[in-house]
């Protein structure tokens, strides 16, 4: 008997070391240890063997067990690294690949345009659209422009049909508000406008602004000053000032024109701010009562103020961009700086 098992055992290590596969491994070891696999009726052939004899052959049928019980788990863990390889092998990803296209980013516009919008959200501004082809009615006739305006000339557009254009400012925004919310307003829209400008140093047919809007009970110009004061030291830096000049559009009364104090030369006059220590940044005043009504907001319960910043012209100063078609032209040369 004891023959037997050693037989057994080296017969069944050598088939161990020959199988392949994890579902062999499993079909031998069922064949030899499993319920009735051969070394499990040898086991229960010991009830057939003297007293003196079967503790002996329980012992070595017992160590058999165990070796091959040890011989079959390694072989087990063997393979399932084998095969674990081979399935990456097989999945296996070259991430190299494409590593030479360059990662696309944002261009300096937008990054000027994500900063004011972030400033605006801080303080509480909801942000809108509004479209790039707009209606005569809402890019003049409801901002106080009506035709015979000299305004219209002076924002002379590319029209579609007498009464579709290409939108010529954010404040047609405005309008579009005011008919769907109700005061307390305040909201930012930033946009593209067009106007048919030929393109040159300090022109171009199409460029970006953004308008904001507050409307609400008590509203002053102090509001208007207070907030793009503080838009100007957030955006420029902490000793920016502004100051107003007082101008005219027809959708403001009273209407001011906004300069910063130049972020070159401090205000001292530099060639930035062509010797005059401050910048022109955008336009803005008490939105006209006559707007407001229109809306159908009472203008004897509610004020607001506007104002429309041309984003452009920020990012020119900030990056020092001194044509204003060169943001437009797409050069990598150019876009890689930012
Ligand atoms: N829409 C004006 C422009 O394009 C700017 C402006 C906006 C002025 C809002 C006053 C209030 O010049």
């Amino acid at each position: 008997m004891e023959q037997k098992i050693i037989e057994l055992v080296k017969n069944t290590k050598a088939k161990v070391n020959d199988i392949g596969s994890a579902k062999e491994l499993n079909d031998l070891k069922v064949e030899v240890l499993g319920k009735s696999g051969e070394l499990t009726l040898i086991l229960r052939g010991l009830k057939d063997l003297s007293a003196d004899e079967r503790p002996v052959m329980g012992k070595i049928v017992n160590d058999a067990r165990v070796e091959l019980e040890a011989v079959i788990g390694e072989k087990f863990a063997q393979l399932e690294q084998k095969e674990l390889n081979e399935k990456l092998l097989k999945e296996k990803i070259d991430i190299s690949i494409d590593k030479k296209t360059p990662l696309g980013k944002l261009h300096p516009l937008n990054i000027i345009k994500r900063r004011a919008i972030d400033f605006f959200i801080s303080m509480g501004f909801i942000v809108t659209e509004s479209p790039e082809i707009e209606t005569t009615y809402y890019n003049f006739d409801m901002l106080n422009i009506p035709p015979d305006h000299p305004a219209r000339e002076t924002q002379d557009t590319f029209f579609i049909t007498d009464k579709i254009l290409l939108t010529t400012q954010t404040s047609a925004g405005q309008i579009r508000t005011m008919e769907k919310i109700k005061p307390p307003i305040k909201m930012i829209s930033p946009g593209r406008v067009f106007r048919s400008d030929e393109a040159d140093a300090t022109h171009t047919p199409c460029f970006h602004q953004m308008e904001g809007l507050v409307v609400d009970k008590g509203i002053t110009m102090c509001d208007l000053k207070g907030i793009l004061s503080s838009f100007a030291k957030h955006f420029f830096d902490a000793n920016t000032t502004i100051r107003f000049r007082p101008s005219h559009f027809p959708f403001t009364e009273p209407s001011v024109e906004v300069d910063v104090s130049c972020v070159h030369c401090g205000g001292k006059g530099c060639n930035v701010c062509k010797g005059t220590g401050w910048i022109e940044i955008l336009g803005a005043g008490m939105v006209n009562r006559r707007v407001l009504a229109g809306c159908g907001i009472d203008p004897d319960v509610y004020t607001g103020f506007a104002f429309g910043v041309g984003l452009d012209r920020i990012t020119a100063i900030i990056h020092g961009i001194n044509d204003a078609r060169v943001p437009f032209e797409g050069d990598i040369r150019f876009l890689k700086q930012f």
